[in-house]
C-alpha cells in the first residue's frame, strides 16, 4: 500500500502534462484557453482526492510557526498532524520566507496528494512599507495611487512568502462610531466600487503566477457596515433594497474585476447570520454573479452561529454554513470535525464539497503554487524587495494626496520656509507609532516618520521649533512594544502636568502645529465608540493653547470622522491626517510648506456631533424634509441634520469656480447617453488639483431615491488662471438601481444632475428619460 501511495505523485504529474501539453500559455487569469486548462487540472486533482484531503483544502488554520520548527504546544502538535495528513487547505497569520516554507514542507514531505498550502494574511495598507489607512487613502480620490500603493503591498507581502491578502474591505459605512470605518472607502457606494476594484487589480495585477501579485479577498459579505448603532458585530437590518441598492454593489463590481476570494462575515441580516446566508452567497454571488472564486469564513464565523441563536452546535452550524455556500472554515473547527457524518447523513451532498473544493484547487492554480509550491519563498526578495527608496517615495506620495485641508480661514496655511518659529506641539506631535494605524501588516512598530521629524526635514536652521507634548492620550503601555490589536486602551484623564509647558512653547511661536486626534489602535475590529470626540485631554490641552496663540494650525490624526466641532469653530486651520503611514510626517510637511498643495476630498461626513450618526450625504428625502416655521420635520432640535464637513469636502490653496453645466439632451430614452460638460477655472493663484464630481438624483421612483448620489469624478490638475472642461457620460449603468420589479433598471421620469467641488454643491440642470 505504501509503495502504491509513493507512486500517487507520479500519477499527478501525469495528468498535469497531459493538460499542460493543451495549454498555450502558463497559469494565467486572462484566457478563457487557460481557464479551460486550470479546470481540466482542478478536475484531475479533485479525481484523486479521499475525503479527508476534500474536507482539509476547506480548513484554513491560524498559525505562529517559528523558523526553527512548529512549537511543542497542543494546538500546534494537532495541526502539524492535520498537515501531514493532507487535512489543511490553508494557513493565516505565518509570514516570512523561512516559516511559509518550513510549513509547506510539512504538506510536500508528508501529505499523499502534496496539494499546496495558501498562505492568507490581514495586508490591509501594506506590508512594511505603511500607506494610509484605506479610509485615508479613499480621500486621495486617485484610483492610480490606489491601485500603485496595493500593487507594493502585493510584491512585499508576496516577498514574505504569502499569496493571498484578506482586503479589500468594501463595506459602503456610514457610521463614525464604527471602528472599522477605518479600513473601507467610506460612505458612498460608488467610491467604494471604483475603489476596490482599483484596489483588486493593484493586488492581484494581471497575471496570479507572477511572483509580484496575490491573490485579494472582498469582505466582508456582506452588510458588517450596518452594524446598529456602530457597534462592531451587531445586529444588521437593512431591506431587500438597501441591500441589493447599497451593500451589494461594491462586492458586485470586485466579482466582476475577478476578485480570487470573498469573505462572509459576522453580523446576521434580518435574522439571517451572513455566514449562513444561502441567497447571499450561493444564489446571488455564486449563481447570479457566476463567480467562481472561494468564500473563507470569517474568523470563527461559522461557530459563532451558535452564539447567534441559529445553530445548535458546530455540526448543525457546519450544515447551515456549507448549504449556504461558505467555502473554507477560518478557525471554527468546524468543519474538519463535522463535514464527514453531514454528508453521511446526506444533509449535505457530495456535489456541494466538491464544489467547494474546487474553487479553492482552482485559486491555487491560478497562483501558480501547483506548479511550484515554494514560489513565493526567495529570500533574496524577501531582503531586497520590500521598504526600499521607491516605496516609501510612493508611500509618501499617497499620504499627501491623501490629506484634507478642511479650514484654513486665515490662510495660515501654506507657511513660508522662513517662518522665524513653530510650535509642534501635541500627544502625537512626535509619535512614531500612531500614523502606522491599526491594520499595520509587519510594518514595524515606531517606523513612521513623525510630525516633528518631517517638519524638521523640510526646513533650514534658521526656523526655531518649539517641541512639546503637552500629554500623553493614552496612559503608557504596560507592556511597552506588545502587540496591542486586541488589548483596550486607557486614555490619559489626569495628567495634565505638561501642559503648562506646551503653552508657553505656544507663547513664543509665531504658528502652532497642533498634532491630536486618535491613537492608532482607537479604529479599528472591536475598537466602537459612542464618544468621537477628542478623548482624554486633548480637549484642555487645544483650549490651553489656544488661549495663548491664536495661529493654531490642527493636524488631526485618525481613523474616524470625529466630532471636532469646537476646534471648527475657533481654530482657523485644520488638516485631516488619517493615519498616513510610513512617510506621514515628510508627507504632511509637503502640504504645511505648499510644496504640495493639498486636494484630498473626505470620503466621509464629519459630524456636528456623535447624535447624529449615522450620518452620509445620500440619505432619502423622508416625508417631512424640512419645514421653516414648525418642528414637525426631520431633523434635530439641538443640531443640524447636515454634516459639519460634508462627503465629497476639501479646500486647497487656490479656489475653484464651476461654470456653464451643460448637457447635451435634456430627454433620452432608458439605453439612451446624455455628455454633461462643466467649466471648471482656477481663480486663485496657485496651480492645484481638483476632484470634480458628478451627482443626479432620481426625482420619483418605484423605490425612493436619495437625495443625490456619487456617479462619477475626474481628479485634474488646473493651472492658475486656467479653465478646463470637463466631461461626463451618463447612461443605463449610471441611471440604473435595484427596482420594485427587484430587476435593475432605469425608470422613466424626471432627473437632476449636479456638477461640483463637494456633495454640497448646488450647480444643477435636469433631463427626462421617456419612452
Ligand atoms: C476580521 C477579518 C480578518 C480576519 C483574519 C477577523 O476578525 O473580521 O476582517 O480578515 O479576522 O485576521
Amino acid at each position: 500500500m505504501k509503495k502504491i501511495l509513493s507512486y500517487i505523485p507520479i500519477i499527478l504529474l501525469v495528468i498535469f502534462l497531459t493538460s499542460l501539453k493543451k495549454s498555450s500559455t502558463n497559469d494565467t487569469l486572462t484566457t478563457s484557453n487557460s481557464d479551460k486548462v486550470i479546470e481540466q487540472k482542478v478536475d484531475s486533482v479533485l479525481a484523486l482526492m479521499h475525503l479527508n484531503e476534500k474536507i482539509g483544502q476547506l480548513v484554513q488554520y491560524s498559525g505562529k510557526w517559528n523558523a526553527t520548527g512548529p512549537s511543542s504546544s497542543k494546538t500546534d502538535q494537532f495541526k502539524l498532524e492535520k498537515l501531514k495528513n493532507g487535512e489543511v487547505g490553508s494557513m493565516l497569520n505565518i509570514a516570512s520566507v523561512a516559516t511559509t516554507r518550513e510549513t509547506q514542507k510539512i504538506v510536500m514531505d508528508n501529505s499523499r496528494l502534496k496539494i499546496p498550502l495558501i498562505f492568507g494574511y490581514d495586508v490591509i495598507h501594506g506590508y512594511k512599507t505603511i500607506f494610509p489607512i484605506p479610509l485615508g487613502e479613499t480621500a486621495s480620490w486617485d484610483l492610480n495611487i490606489i491601485k500603485n500603493t496595493a500593487a507594493i503591498a502585493a510584491k512585499e507581502t508576496a516577498a514574505s512568502g504569502i499569496h493571498w491578502t484578506f482586503a479589500p474591505m468594501i463595506d459602503v459605512s456610514r457610521d463614525a462610531r464604527w471602528g472599522r470605518i477605518m479600513e473601507g472607502a467610506g460612505e458612498d457606494v460608488y467610491l467604494n466600487k471604483v475603489v476596490g476594484v482599483a484596489r483588486i487589480n493593484g493586488f492581484q495585477g494581471t497575471n496570479l503566477t507572477d511572483t509580484n501579485t496575490i491573490a485579494a479577498c472582498a469582505k466582508h459579505f456582506a452588510g458588517y457596515g450596518f452594524a446598529e448603532a456602530g457597534r462592531d458585530y451587531n445586529t444588521v437590518n437593512v431591506g431587500e433594497f438597501e441591500l441589493h441598492n447599497t451593500i451589494l454593489p461594491p462586492f458586485k463590481a470586485a466579482a466582476e474585476a475577478g476578485v480570487a476570494t470573498f469573505m462572509n462575515s459576522f453580523n446576521e441580516i434580518d435574522g439571517i447570520p451572513a455566514t449562513g446566508h444561502k441567497v447571499l452567497q450561493r444564489d446571488i454571488l455564486k449563481r447570479d454573479w457566476n463567480w467562481n472564486g472561494f468564500i473563507v469564513s470569517d474568523w470563527g464565523s461559522i461557530g459563532e452561529m451558535r452564539n447567534h441563536g441559529y445553530a445548535k452546535d458546530k455540526k448543525h452550524a457546519s450544515e447551515i454554513a456549507m448549504n449556504a455556500g461558505s467555502d473554507m472554515d477560518m478557525e471554527s473547527y468546524a468543519y474538519e470535525a463535522n463535514l464527514e457524518r453531514l454528508l453521511e447523513e446526506k444533509k449535505i451532498t457530495l456535489a456541494q464539497l466538491d464544489d467547494a473544493v474546487k474553487r479553492v484547487l482552482r485559486v491555487k492554480f491560478k497562483l501558480g503554487l501547483f506548479k511550484d509550491p515554494y514560489k513565493y519563498c526567495n529570500e533574496e526578495r524577501e531582503k531586497n524587495n520590500v521598504f526600499t527608496e521607491a516605496h516609501l517615495a510612493i508611500a509618501r506620495d499617497g499620504a499627501k494626496k491623501s490629506i484634507v485641508l478642511l479650514k484654513n480661514e486665515t490662510n495660515i496655511l501654506p507657511l513660508s520656509k522662513n517662518i522665524k518659529s513653530i510650535a509642534v506641539i501635541g500627544p502625537l506631535a512626535n509619535d512614531k507609532d500612531t500614523p502606522l494605524g491599526n491594520w499595520r501588516g509587519k510594518g514595524e512598530n515606531n517606523s513612521a516618520v513623525s510630525l516633528l521629524e518631517g517638519i524638521k526635514n523640510a526646513i533650514g536652521n534658521n526656523t526655531e521649533i518649539h517641541y512639546e507634548k503637552g500629554i500623553d492620550l493614552t496612559v503608557p503601555n504596560i507592556k511597552p512594544g506588545s502587540n496591542q490589536f486586541l488589548h483596550p486602551l486607557e486614555f490619559n484623564n489626569t495628567d495634565n502636568s505638561g501642559i503648562a509647558a506646551a503653552v508657553d512653547a505656544a507663547k513664543k511661536a509665531d504658528v502652532v502645529l497642533l498634532a491630536i486626534g486618535e491613537n492608532a489602535y482607537q479604529t479599528g475590529e472591536g475598537r466602537s465608540q459612542s464618544n468621537i470626540g477628542l478623548l482624554g485631554l486633548q480637549n484642555e490641552l487645544l483650549k490651553a493653547v489656544y488661549k495663548v496663540n491664536k495661529n493654531v494650525v490642527i493636524v488631526l490624526m485618525n481613523g474616524r470622522p470625529m466630532d471636532i466641532s469646537w476646534a471648527a469653530k475657533h481654530v482657523p486651520s485644520i488638516l485631516e491626517c488619517w493615519f498616513l503611514g510610513s512617510e506621514s510626517g515628510n508627507a504632511i510637511a509637503d502640504v504645511i510648506f505648499g510644496d504640495y498643495n493639498p486636494s484630498g476630498k473626505l470620503p466621509v461626513s464629519f459630524p456636528h456631533n456623535v447624535g447624529q450618526e449615522p450620518l452620509y450625504y445620500n440619505q432619502k428625502m423622508t416625508g417631512r424634509p424640512s419645514s421653516p416655521k414648525h418642528v414637525t420635520y426631520s431633523g434635530y432640535q439641538d443640531a443640524p441634520k447636515t454634516a459639519l464637513y460634508p462627503f465629497g469636502f476639501g479646500l486647497s490653496y487656490t479656489t475653484f469656480e464651476y461654470k456653464n453645466l451643460m448637457l447635451d439632451k435634456t430627454e433620452i430614452p432608458t439605453n439612451g447617453e446624455i455628455k454633461v460638460s462643466v467649466d471648471v477655472t482656477n481663480t486663485g493663484n496657485r496651480d492645484g488639483e481638483e476632484v470634480i464630481q458628478l451627482y443626479i438624483r432620481d426625482l420619483i421612483g418605484s423605490i425612493t431615491r436619495p437625495i443625490k448620489e456619487l456617479k462619477g469624478f475626474e481628479k485634474t490638475m488646473i493651472k492658475s488662471g486656467e479653465t478646463k472642461t470637463i466631461h461626463f457620460t451618463i447612461n443605463a449603468e449610471t441611471l440604473q438601481f435595484y427596482t420594485i420589479n427587484k430587476k435593475w433598471e432605469v425608470e422613466l421620469g424626471d432627473f437632476n444632475v449636479w456638477v461640483g467641488g463637494d456633495s454640497t454643491t448646488n450647480l444643477k440642470a435636469s433631463f427626462t428619460v421617456v419612452d
